[in-house]
């Protein structure tokens, strides 16, 4: 199990907190995705927008212009499908048009509907596995050398409170945090030795996004926050702020208390 650790009551990410820095984030046409890419250049940092849907990327893409953040980049992938070469020639892009990468957030997420594990549809139990849990270990596996050479780095993993302790019918999404997390544990132990890498999980808790809509359709989703609520967290463990807080699991509690 993670250590759980509290995000600053209040935190405000400084002027610049992410300037010069590349970020590459994953589910960027989504809730916390977007939210999170428009906030990381308007603090600075050119964010490559990882996504399946392009039109939801140029609209992000846009949002960044108009905001007269560092230009980002657009990077079309099916995370359900793509292959270790396709992730590879990803990097390989990055560095010949960033020549560095500082961050990562994985929000991309594979979800349809909760369900028994003994109901689940096998191509959606492949898809959950593929794109939660083995895209988000090959992406972090091959940035490794980017990520090592940069001063001060950030990798987050979006998880919910499955990751923490799974319970009955949450499906595939519950397994694949639950892995998650058990991932970033031992990940996070292993490169100690590197106390300016730093790998967390990070619970934004309920929000608005289709994501969250698709399991509970019946909630009156006005009541929820919106992603941008996440934004915060997803700073402090990008910047410098969370420097030398590896291997933990951060939750939105402690920003609420
Ligand atoms: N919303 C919540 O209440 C909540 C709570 C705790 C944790 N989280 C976590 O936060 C993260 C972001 O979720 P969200 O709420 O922002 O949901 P969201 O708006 O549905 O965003 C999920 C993103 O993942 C992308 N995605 C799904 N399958 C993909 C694939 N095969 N290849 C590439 N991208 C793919 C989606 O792309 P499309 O737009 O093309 O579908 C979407 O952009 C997830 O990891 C989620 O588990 C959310």
């Amino acid at each position: 199990m993670l250590p759980e650790a509290a995000i600053p009551s209040g935190y405000a990410p400084g002027p610049g907190l992410l300037r010069d820095r590349v970020i590459l984030i994953t589910g960027a046409g989504g809730g916390v995705g977007s939210a999170a890419a428009l906030a990381a250049a308007r603090l600075g940092a050119s964010v490559v927008l990882l996504g399946r849907n392009v039109k939801k990327l140029e609209k992000i893409y846009d949002a960044i212009e108009a905001a007269g953040a560092p230009k980002p980049a657009i990077y079309p992938m099916n995370l359900a499908g793509a292959t270790w070469n396709e992730m590879s020639e990803l990097y390989a892009s990055i560095e010949r048009e960033f020549g560095r990468l500082d961050g990562l957030v994985h929000a991309a997420a594979h979800f349809t509907v909760f369900s028994p594990l003994s109901d689940i549809v096998p191509r959606d139990w492949m898809e959950s596995l593929q794109v939660n849990l083995t895209a988000a270990y090959t992406l972090t596996r091959l940035a490794l050398p980017l990520l090592t050479r940069s001063a001060d780095a950030g990798v987050v993993f979006l998880t919910d409170p499955s990751g923490r302790d799974n319970k009955a019918y949450r499906g595939a999404l519950g397994v694949t945090k639950y892995a998650l997390e058990g991932m970033v544990r031992s990940w996070a132990l292993e490169l100690e030795q590197l106390p300016h890498l730093r790998l967390n999980a990070y619970d934004p808790g309920p929000l608005r996004s289709f994501l969250r809509l698709k399991g509970y359709p019946g909630e009156d989703a006005q009541k929820l926050p919106l992603p941008e609520s996440a934004v915060p967290g997803l700073l402090y463990l990008l910047g410098p702020d969370s420097r030398g807080l590896s291997g933990m699991r951060f939750s939105s509690a402690s920003l609420r208390e």
